[in-house]
């Protein structure tokens, strides 16, 4: 870890036009508000959502006049953007610093807060002072969670640059770090001050990162949106491509049903359970093959099999599962799970957070676009989806 500002590594986050506004000819940034008529959340909702192209200049903006000292958090891979947010934001006048982050899960450990925490004590941050984050879910989470502790909390702005923390992971308000005995066990809401979502970061994502964050799109299709799947359906190679005006407007719907159910439920005390489609499932995955699978993955399989649970309960027709093996294998995600892990699985769903007490609880579709969080009557139900869904060990292949 460093909080240092070298100039040297290569930096894949910044495509063609990045720092530029209106490069190219992309049409103008959208803003999502989140909390527009808001019914529970209170005040801390009340954000923009800022969708659009070189929008890494708009980030002195968007903290706004209060904060003096501004740290940036960043995993090491992204140093390079790092410095420029930080040369930016000195260039406007504020006090700025770099806390560099192991990537993706090693940054999601206790150390990694506490180090930034270090480095803001150091720095005498006040109350009045910010955080931002540049780069993925697991940057959002540290980074957020170090702002909802520091001092009790202190303005914590998020500049996604993969497909998954644009579309999930940096919008809401959820934080937080791993512990040895699981992920996100330690954690809070902390509502940013504000997203920029900056689509140049595509650019040079990975296909597989991409691919992966596709599965939150799929399901935001399931769950809310089904023009979502039409596009995908219409042009699957379209929705995949970094420049296309369709993954512009996948992005834009995505984030709108996020944005939607955050503003009626910031803390999960309901309908929010339902971005959690094809999780319960997806999460058991994750845990039985240690976290070599990527969250979408895992969480694509997971759709299939809440698909299946669904039909068995009468809840969806034969087509609309088809539907869901079709939308996710057309983008190469996976739809099969080996069908020697059950008694793991059972342990991990058997975990999840929506169960209350013995009762296990599943988030299901009753129709496209209509989602409810559902008590399993039976764990036989699953056991035979999981048939539904199982296939020779040496078969299954993730991203
Ligand atoms: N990623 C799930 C949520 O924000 O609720």
């Amino acid at each position: 870890m460093s909080s240092t500002t070298d100039h040297t590594a290569e930096d894949p986050a910044l495509g063609e036009g990045a720092g530029s506004p209106g490069d190219g000819g992309a049409p103008e940034p959208a803003a999502i508000r989140v909390g527009e008529g808001a019914g529970t959340g209170g005040q801390e909702l009340g954000y923009d959502v800022v969708i659009g192209n070189g929008l890494l200049s708009r980030l002195p903006d968007m903290i706004g006049p209060g904060p003096e000292r501004v740290l940036v958090i960043h995993p090491r891979a992204l140093r390079a953007t790092g410095d420029v947010v930080r040369e930016d934001l000195e260039k406007a006048g504020y006090t700025a610093l770099v806390a560099e982050i192991p990537d993706a899960e090693e940054g999601k450990h206790i150390q990694v807060a506490a180090f930034c925490w270090q480095v803001l004590g150091q720095n005498d941050f006040t109350r009045s002072d910010a955080v931002v984050s540049v780069g993925g879910g697991a940057v959002s989470d540290t980074a957020g969670f170090v702002a909802a502790t520091w001092l009790r909390g202190v303005k914590v702005i998020h500049m996604p640059t993969t497909l998954l923390g644009m579309v999930d992971a940096a919008i809401g308000g959820k934080t937080g770090i791993n512990t040895a005995e699981g992920k996100n066990l330690v954690g809070s809401f902390h509502q940013p001050a504000g997203v920029l979502a900056d689509l140049d970061t595509l650019i040079t994502l990975p296909r597989n990162e991409l691919v992966a964050g596709l599965a939150e799109v799929v399901k935001c299709g399931f769950i809310a949106d089904e023009r979502i799947l039409e596009i995908i359906e219409a042009s699957p190679e379209a929705a995949q491509n970094p420049h296309s005006p369709q993954l512009r407007e996948l992005i834009t719907r995505a984030i709108q049903v996020k944005v939607d159910v955050v503003s009626v439920d910031a803390h999960e005390a309901g309908v929010r359970e339902r971005v959690n489609y094809g999780h319960t499932l997806g999460h058991a995955i994750e845990l039985a093959e240690r976290y070599q699978w990527r969250h979408g993955a895992a969480i694509s399989v997971g759709m299939v099999f809440a698909a299946e649970v669904a039909r068995s309960l009468g809840r969806l027709t034969d087509e609309e599962v088809d539907r869901h093996r079709s939308v996710l294998s057309s983008l190469g995600l996976p739809i099969t799970y080996r069908d020697d892990r059950w008694n793991q699985l059972l342990e991990g769903i058997r975990r999840d957070k929506k169960n209350r007490g013995d009762t296990l609880r599943f988030v299901l579709l009753n129709g496209v676009g209509s989602a409810a969080t559902v008590e399993i009557p039976d764990a036989s139900l699953l056991f035979a989806a999981y048939q539904e869904i199982g296939e020779e060990p040496t078969q299954t292949v993730s991203l």
